[in-house]
């Protein structure tokens, strides 16, 4: 068996141009282009390749975009000052501030200063609390961008068992709340799970965001299991590797997502989905 890879840029790019028509309609009909204001801290080179792709997915769907790059000797007053001053900009919808900041600042004191209204990554305890209580608001991206990938794959929630490697913040955690809301079985594996293989040889849907290059052996997937690898490493030679061992996984999964080009541009996808959301709100 060979899997079907999940083209996760195809399909992003689909959701961009139905965005790109919806934004040229609101202008249309008068109203202004969603705005999204993105803050950098420091040159982390991945988190600048990140920034500079939100930016570019902004203006290919018609959005206003501005990049606030800031040092990464910023203080967090002065981080909460900008972000006040964009809580309060009438042209700005949505606000991210790019992960991880600088160790002088408390993430969770800048992820609470957003207002939850223009909270497009989700990450606000208001919008995580409606999540959980699955009545959501803005919900996390990269979460949204798995449960589309596998939506477009027709992934049963309701039978079998889905396992989630993984329970960051940002990832594992509305991931699974997200697959509750759909009706799946989820078990949440993380590092101080005790028989890793044991879980993912039941799992009929597979979901790794560990962060960790190759810990997933495809020898441990079930045979015809849906696989998403959220993982992005990237390795001294340069190149970029999921978290899923991507050559004997394709041999036993039914789908799998390659990396790159599965969750990644899904994730923006989103963030630009969750922009007009807010704009819409
Ligand atoms: N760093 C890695 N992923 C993310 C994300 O989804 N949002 C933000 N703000 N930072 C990140």
């Amino acid at each position: 068996m060979t899997a079907k890879i999940i083209d996760g840029k195809a399909i992003a790019a689909g959701i961009r141009l139905k965005l790109r028509e919806r934004v040229k309609q609101r202008v249309a009909d008068g109203a202004r282009r969603p705005g999204l204001a993105v803050v950098l801290l420091g040159e982390d080179p991945a988190s600048k390749i990140y920034v500079r792709n939100k930016i570019n997915a902004c203006a290919e769907v018609g959005f206003e975009s501005r990049v606030h790059h800031l040092d990464d000797s910023t203080s967090q007053g002065d981080l909460l000052a900008l972000i006040d001053q964009l809580n309060n900009d009438d042209v700005i919808d949505g606000i991210l501030v790019q992960l991880p900041l600088p160790q002088q600042i408390d993430d969770n004191i800048i992820i609470e200063a957003i207002s939850p209204a223009k909270d497009v990554d989700g990450f606000h305890p208001c919008n995580v609390g409606l999540l959980a209580q699955r009545r959501p608001g803005l919900r996390p991206c990269t979460a949204r961008g798995v449960m589309r990938l596998l939506d477009e794959v027709g992934a049963v929630y309701k039978q079998g068992k889905t396992v989630m490697i993984g329970a960051s913040n940002i990832v594992g955690r509305p991931t699974a709340l997200e697959l509750l809301i759909a009706g799946a079985t989820v078990t949440v594996c993380h590092r101080f799970t005790e028989d890793m293989r044991a879980e993912v040889e039941r799992a009929d849907i597979l979901i790794v965001a560990a962060g960790k290059p190759g810990l997933i052996p495809g020898e441990w997937i079930k045979r015809g299991a849906i696989v998403i690898d959220v993982g992005i490493n990237r390795m001294p030679d340069g190149k970029l590797v999921g978290d899923v061992q991507f050559d004997s996984a394709v041999e036993r999964a039914g789908y799998i997502t390659p990396v790159p080009g599965g969750v990644g541009p899904m994730t923006v996808a989103m963030l630009l989905e969750n922009t007009l959301r807010a704009a819409e709100m």
